[in-house]
């Protein structure tokens, strides 16, 4: 349903994506998850042509984004971050007034205005002044007219933001209701969000993806933890040669090292290791199992995003500070 190529975008000096590539199946609902200034907005901007890319290429339902820029749009709905609602118009006058601008046929917008209606939960409220709605309800009539042409693919630019927790779960549950006739993306910087909607998340910091997963394998990925005390000689080595180790991380704790062993295909490696312990005398504080989540992956990520960063005198993207917001469960910018 998509394809990015090596996307590249700049303004001015600020490089909003670097190289970003992706693709999306038909029936999928994507999460592009990522902090305040990753580039989830110029993503989803050059997605449906409103903004050009300086380098790459995108094609949608086999369309080139660029050259065939109406024709993709007549394949998408878009939700933009701030959706540019007519306060004084009714819900009614308002899609009316959409179909209209994409050109729906007469004949055919009765039929597309009740379904959208229908699958928005609009209906009791059609002769309401837009600027009379709860936010929850503004998100919508925005979802409505994302929907009213009946497009193949949907894009939500942080869907929930700025929503109340009961207005959250109910857009929620509606975006996933729509998913059902459309392949979804949507952009969010909180990490529950992708948990409770997506089938799949595309993690985007500083204009670079740097993880793409379906949520089912990364919760069936399980990696061994292992802490030696102070003193203790490098086990990297020995660790990576362990057979069925595919990946093996190495951190300094306050009281010892700690390694993060993953295993080829989700075997359990503790067994091995304790043996390997055994064998070369290692001081062994610590051996567990430990299934890696969204947040593990993400928060990995941060760190290391931080730690380059810091190289650098630059910190672009990182958790509040964890005294107020221990959860990791919201990101957003550090500035
Ligand atoms: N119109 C613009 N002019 C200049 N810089 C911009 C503009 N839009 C976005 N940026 C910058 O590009 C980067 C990515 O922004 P954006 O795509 O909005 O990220 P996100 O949606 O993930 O918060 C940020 O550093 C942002 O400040
Ligand atoms: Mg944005």
């Amino acid at each position: 349903m998509i394809e990015v190529t090596n996307l590249s975008k700049s303004y001015g000096s600020t490089q909003a994506l670097r190289g970003v590539s992706f693709r999306v199946e038909s029936g999928e609902i994507i999460g592009l998850l990522g902090p305040n200034g990753a580039g989830k907005t110029t993503m989803m901007r050059v997605l449906t042509g409103y903004l050009q890319p300086d380098e790459g290429q995108v094609t949608v339902d086999g369309l080139d984004v660029l050259t065939d820029t109406l024709e993709v749009q007549k394949r998408i709905g878009y939700l933009p971050e701030n959706a540019p609602l007519y306060p004084e118009l009714s819900v009614q006058a308002y899609l009316k007034m959409i179909a209209n601008l994409r050109q729906i046929p007469a004949a055919d917008q009765p039929a597309c205005l009740s379904e959208a209606v229908r699958a928005t939960a609009l209906t009791d409220h059609l002769t309401r002044p837009i600027g009379e709605l709860s936010r929850g309800y503004r998100q919508r009539v925005g979802l409505a007219q994302a929907i009213l042409h009946q497009p193949k693919l949907l894009i939500c630019d942080e869907p929930t933001a700025s929503l109340d927790p009961t207005q959250i779960v109910e857009v929620r549950r509606l975006i996933r209701r729509l998913a059902r006739h459309s392949t979804v993306i949507l952009s969010t910087h909180i990490l529950s969000e992708v948990e409770a909607t997506c089938d799949r998340v595309i993690i985007l910091l500083n204009g670079e993806v740097k993880a793409d997963a379906r949520l089912a394998d990364l919760s069936a990925t399980t990696d061994a933890v292992l802490v030696l005390a102070e003193g203790a000689p490098d086990a990297t080595k020995d660790l990576k040669a362990l057979a069925g180790a595919e990946n093996v991380e190495a951190y300094p704790t306050p009281d010892g090292h700690q390694y993060r062993v993953r295993g080829a295909g989700g075997v359990d490696l503790r067994p091995a290791i304790y043996e390997l312990a055994h064998t070369r005398s290692w001081p062994l504080r610590e051996l567990r199992r430990d299934v890696r989540t969204l947040e593990t992956v993400f928060n990995e990520l941060t760190t290391q995003v931080r730690r380059t960063s810091a190289d650098t005198g630059e910190m672009k993207a990182g958790r509040r500070g964890s005294d107020q917001n221990p959860s990791a469960s919201h990101l957003s910018e550090r500035r």
